[in-house]
């Protein structure tokens, strides 16, 4: 059989590392042909020495030239500042860039009618409306690699008619490092504690995610965008051992899960391999070690920010842009440490009620919705430190 061609958008990431560990544990079945990051010029060189892709993009202008110079001599190689322009020569792109930065890989990589490796689950919440079409696309595939929806995916693919089947979805979450504190013992929580996860080890901005579970509540958008379940056929249960990734209920009372231990090789492999499961085994689970799963529900009270995102995905149009938007704002001012933890929730939902939402047909407008937010969440913030 051919190679898979790969293209890796975010490959100095969490996500894209791991994705180029895949690919390492079996060579022959892969052959990398695109490879992107934001600023990282020193990782990818490596990278780019290791796979020889025909494409490497660097978003920042500074480091792009540090990499162009020191890729010189490999003239197979084209360094370029777009990423999309991998999207056309990979027969799957894995999108593991972080926030909204990577809706042009998202967009790219559907439209010209290829299989799209989803973990930067910001384009599709943001985008939902100008991104759906695109699965449309003779060709385009999307399939998730947030191990939650990757477990969803899997679970579906037992049914025969999943409209008229399934009865609701339900989402796991770890709970985070702050499960089963309350609201005021996380008054002065800092972000080396938020940052702590109990189960995963990922990028720092779906860490604090996690810690407040804005994750979970994007999540949930994430899979209402993929499965075209309504908001209230979707939960979320408490599972502090990241062992079931996620369940499906049918109608019959049969509940289906998915189960690994944590390992986001099996869902980007998954994803890689799609409609076929890769021959490398990731978090295989040992049965005489794995004593308790336990559930909770979620503290909603707590954690308000999983409520938050559930009412801006049952707003719709431009509400899950706005909210994706303001988060990201207000994620990076909590690790430059300009506001507390809670007030990550206080911004995202001030910049929420504030804004006049409209339903995007185009990009642009999608686009403008994101930067209005993020103005509204700097000001917001600005109000808070005066
Ligand atoms: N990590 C996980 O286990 C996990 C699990 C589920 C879902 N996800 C999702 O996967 C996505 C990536 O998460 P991560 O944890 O891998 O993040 P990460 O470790 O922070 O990596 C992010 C990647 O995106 C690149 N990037 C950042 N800004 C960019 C820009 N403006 N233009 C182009 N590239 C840019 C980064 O480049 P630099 O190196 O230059 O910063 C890096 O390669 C997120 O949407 C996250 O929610 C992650």
């Amino acid at each position: 059989m051919a190679p898979i061609r790969v293209a890796v958008a975010g490959s100095t990431g969490s996500i894209g590392g791991q994705t180029l560990e895949i690919i390492s544990a079996d060579p022959d079945a892969f052959d990398v042909v695109g490879l992107s990051t934001g600023r990282s010029a020193a990782v990818i060189i490596e990278q780019a020495k290791t796979f020889r892709p025909a494409i490497v993009a660097v978003a920042d202008p500074t480091a792009r030239n540090e990499v162009s110079e020191a890729l010189s001599g490999l003239s197979e190689i084209e360094v370029v500042a777009d990423a999309t322009e991998m999207c056309d020569i990979a027969d799957v792109v894995i999108n593991g860039v972080v926030g909204f930065a990577g809706l042009p890989v998202t967009m790219a990589t559907l439209s010209n009618g290829r299989r799209l490796g989803l973990a930067n689950k910001e384009s599709l919440i943001a985008a939902g409306p100008v991104v759906q079409p695109l699965r449309e696309v003779d060709g385009a595939e999307l399939v998730p690699v947030d191990s939650e929806h990757c477990a969803l995916h899997q679970c579906l693919r037992s049914s025969i008619d999943t409209n008229r089947e399934v009865s609701r979805l339900v989402l796991t979450a770890s709970g985070g490092p702050f499960r089963g504190r309350l609201a005021a013992e996380l008054a002065n929580v800092t972000v080396d504690e938020a940052l702590r996860h109990p189960t995963w080890s990922m990028g720092p901005k779906i860490t604090i995610d996690s810690s407040t579970l804005m994750n979970k509540g994007l999540e949930v958008i994430e899979a209402h965008e993929l499965f075209g379940t309504p908001f209230d056929e979707i939960d979320v249960v408490v599972h502090p051992q990241s062992v079931v990734h996620s369940m499906v209920e049918f109608i019959d009372g049969s509940t289906i899960a998915q189960l690994s231990m944590p390992d986001m090789r099996l869902p980007i492999g998954y994803a890689l391999g799609w409609p076929h499961r890769l021959g490398t085994p990731f978090g295989t689970i040992d049965w005489t070690q794995l004593s308790q799963l336990n559930f909770e529900p979620p503290d909603r009270s707590t954690f308000k920010c999983l409520d938050l995102a559930y009412a801006a995905g049952r707003a719709g149009g431009t509400a899950p842009a706005v909210i994706s938007a303001a988060n990201e704002i207000a994620v990076d001012a909590f690790i430059d440490g300009e506001i507390t933890w809670a007030q990550i929730h206080d911004v995202s939902a001030a910049v929420l009620d504030a804004t006049e939402l409209s339903q995007p047909s185009t990009v642009d407008e999608v686009i403008d919705a994101d930067r209005r937010a993020r103005e509204d969440a700097r000001r917001v913030i600005s109000g808070m430190l005066a």
